[in-house]
C-alpha cells in the first residue's frame, strides 16, 4: 500500500462539554475512495471541518503526506490541495458555469494596465473540463450554472477540483439530494477523479452508494469509530446495522426503504 496522502491519529474535538470526535484514526490513500458513514450528529462535519482547516482538532495530529501539519485555516489546506465540495456546491446559480469554475482565479489577457479576464478562455477551460467528466450537453461557458442539474453541479465541482490540482477531495453527501440516475453519474465521476490519482473522502449516509464506489469505509457513531473495513469485508446489512449501532431497528428498516 502506498503512503497515505492524509492521516488524522487519534483526532478529538470538543465543542464545550459535547465530545463531537473522540480519538478518530483514518487514512486516506491517494487513488482510494474512502467512505465516511454515520447518522446525524455523528461527527461527519467536524471530522471534514478538521480535515479542511476550519477546526483545529482539540487533540491528537493531522498528517499531509508524512507531515504533522496544523493548518492556519481553510486557504492554507486548500493551497496545500485540499478540496472540500460541500453539499450546496457553493456554486451562485445566476453565474455563468465558466466564471463559477475559477471564481477569482480566472485567466487573465492583455498586459497591465489593460488586463481583463479572458472569458472566452475561462468558458473555454470549464466547458472542456465537464466534457472530460462526461457533460455534453453545456456547449457554452456563458450559461449559467443555475441551468445546470445538481448532478451536473457537483460534478463541476468534482471537475474544478481536479483542475487545479486538488490531491485530495473531500465530498460531503453529493449523492444525497438527487435521482437514481443523476447519483450514479456523480458516483461514475468519483471513479475517474480516483483514477487520477486523487484520495477522495466520500460522506455519506447512503450505503448503498458507499458500497458502489468504496474501497474503506468508516463508520462514525457519536464521534467515536465503530468500524473500519475495507471493500468486500462486509454486507450492505452488515453495514446498515453497524450505521443503526444494533440499537434502532426501525431506523435500520427505514434506511433500507430508502436504498433499495
Ligand atoms: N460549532 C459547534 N458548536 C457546538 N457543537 C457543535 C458544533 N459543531 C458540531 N457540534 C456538535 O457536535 C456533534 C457532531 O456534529 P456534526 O455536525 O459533526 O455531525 P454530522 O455527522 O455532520 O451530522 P449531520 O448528518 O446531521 O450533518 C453534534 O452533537 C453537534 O451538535
Ligand atoms: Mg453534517
Amino acid at each position: 500500500m502506498s503512503n497515505p496522502l492524509m492521516e488524522l491519529i487519534n483526532v478529538s474535538k470538543s465543542f464545550g462539554s459535547t465530545d463531537a470526535l473522540k480519538n478518530v484514526s483514518m487514512e486516506v490513500q491517494p487513488g482510494k475512495i474512502l467512505c465516511l458513514l454515520g447518522d446525524n450528529g455523528a461527527g461527519k462535519s467536524t471530522l471534514i471541518k478538521i480535515l479542511s482547516g476550519y477546526h483545529p482538532p482539540s487533540n491528537g495530529t493531522v498528517r499531509l503526506e508524512g507531515a504533522d501539519t496544523v493548518f492556519s485555516g481553510p486557504r492554507e489546506a486548500r493551497q496545500r490541495g485540499i478540496a472540500t465540495v460541500h453539499q450546496d456546491v457553493g456554486s451562485i446559480p445566476l453565474m455563468s458555469i465558466g466564471r463559477n469554475f475559477f471564481l477569482g482565479a480566472e485567466p487573465t489577457t492583455g498586459n497591465w494596465p489593460f488586463r481583463r479576464i479572458d472569458t472566452s478562455k475561462a468558458n473555454e477551460i470549464a466547458v472542456q473540463q465537464m466534457e472530460r467528466f462526461g457533460i455534453t450537453r453545456v456547449k457554452d461557458g456563458n450559461q449559467l450554472v443555475g441551468t445546470m442539474s445538481g448532478g451536473e453541479r457537483q460534478v463541476l465541482a468534482i471537475g474544478r477540483a481536479m483542475y487545479f490540482g486538488a490531491k485530495v477531495l473531500i465530498l460531503d453527501e453529493p449523492t444525497s439530494a438527487l435521482g437514481v440516475k443523476e447519483a450514479a453519474f456523480v458516483l461514475k465521476m468519483m471513479r475517474i477523479a480516483r483514477e487520477n490519482g486523487a484520495g477522495i473522502v466520500f460522506i455519506t449516509h447512503n450505503a448503498r452508494h458507499a458500497m458502489a464506489v468504496g474501497d474503506s469505509f468508516c463508520v462514525l457513531i457519536q464521534g467515536e469509530v465503530a468500524a473500519q473495513f475495507k471493500r468486500g469485508e462486509k454486507t450492505r446489512e452488515e453495514v446498515l446495522n453497524l450505521m443503526a449501532g444494533g440499537e434502532d431497528m426501525a431506523a435500520l428498516e427505514d434506511d433500507l426503504e430508502q436504498v433499495d
